[in-house]
């Protein structure tokens, strides 16, 4: 394999050197372990500002544990949490929030990764049957695992629905700067204003080293969190080395810079690919991500200059992310790659 940066994901990218500056600078002194320290306070006084003041705001290690620990504070396992079938709750947590909440996820297939009322409606039944798992979340991505954007819209409808049924809504916004990026709004807007009621907020993704977060903008669900995330493992002791990284990246409008140049770079990929006939573009290209089916035969050869991931081998499809550092000079050999490939195949 080559020595290029590739397209598998957003998560084989570097840390930023504002975050990695922040790490460094946490690294003097002692400060109290677990969270007590002065970048702990700093961090969420920064996730105030981007989020409101009226929320709770928890770090933990990864993503993984952002969704299943959100999830756990507000289930029991008599419950169950809606999603998309593609939803990485569903296929990429090796059903850890099946192990670790107890609820039935109930999946739904949703060709843009995008769920409606009108798909979630008939599971939403059998309140107070003791025969029958009761309905408590409904968990959507932002951006989707497909690489689209909900609007704001599409997530009022959502959360109207899920409260007016007792529901509560978990987004998993392990990108959501991206979504903001794309839809041009802040973070805020299209989560606790738009009816978001728990929210796993990545950073890894956008230039951190490691650092999530969960954010509880109703309150009276997150009191257990504390104990929860201690029970998860997920309680780190030098919480300042996330801290501090969080603050760096809400500070300076880094998390938007970051999430605007990897769309951008996505833009341009896209802008060199959708033109080429033996390329299918299988989503709407709206955040940090290309899905598309190219012939088989292309993609032992291509993945060997640049990695990237096949979705589905199946139906041949692939996925092109970029990151916070793909230049513009990877997309375009890259491309140029692609074109040979083809002529020579
Ligand atoms: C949409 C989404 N949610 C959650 C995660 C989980 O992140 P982690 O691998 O840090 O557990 C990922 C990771 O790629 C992701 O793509």
């Amino acid at each position: 394999m080559s020595n290029n940066k590739g397209f598998a994901s957003d998560n084989h990218s570097g840390v930023h050197p504002d975050i990695l500056k922040a790490i460094v600078s946490a690294n003097v002194d002692y400060t109290i372990a677990y969270g007590d320290d002065e970048y702990t306070e700093r961090a969420v006084k920064k996730f105030k500002e981007h989020f409101g003041d009226n929320i709770d705001v928890y770090f933990v290690y990864n993503g993984t544990a952002a969704n299943i620990l959100g999830l756990k504070t507000v289930t029991h396992s008599f419950n169950s949490i809606i999603c998309a079938e593609t939803a990485h709750l569903n296929v990429h947590e090796c059903c850890g929030p099946e192990k670790f909440t107890g609820c039935k996820l109930i999946t739904i297939l949703a060709s843009n990764g995008k769920l409606t009322v009108d798909q979630i409606e008939p599971y939403v039944v059998g309140f107070g049957d003791p025969h029958v798992a009761q309905p408590k979340v409904i968990s959507i991505t932002q951006p989707t695992e497909l690489g689209t954007v909900y609007t704001l819209k599409e997530i009022k409808e959502l959360s109207d629905f899920a409260h007016k049924n007792g529901m509560l809504i978990h987004m998993d916004g392990a990108r959501l700067y991206n979504a903001a990026a794309s839809l041009n709004v802040g973070m805020k807007e299209i989560t606790g204003d738009a009816g978001v009621d728990i929210l796993s907020f990545g950073g890894t993704k956008n230039g951190m080293m490691f650092g999530e977060a969960v954010i509880f903008f109703n309150k009276k669900v997150s009191k257990d969190f504390v104990y929860i995330r201690k029970q998860g493992m997920q309680l780190a002791s030098k919480m300042r080395f996330i801290s501090a990284q969080f603050e760096a990246f809400l500070s300076n409008d880094l998390w938007l810079k970051n999430a605007r140049y990897a769309n951008k770079m996505t833009q341009l990929l896209h802008k060199e690919l959708k033109d080429v006939p033996q390329i299918k573009i299988t989503q709407k290209v709206e955040a940090n991500a290309i899905f598309a089916i190219i012939p088989k035969k292309y993609i032992i050869p291509l993945q060997k200059e640049y990695f990237f991931h096949v979705f589905n081998e199946r139906t041949s499809e692939v996925r092109w992310m970029c990151s916070f550092d793909t230049t513009k000079e990877d997309i375009m050999n890259f491309t140029e790659i692609i074109r040979k490939t083809i002529a020579e195949k």
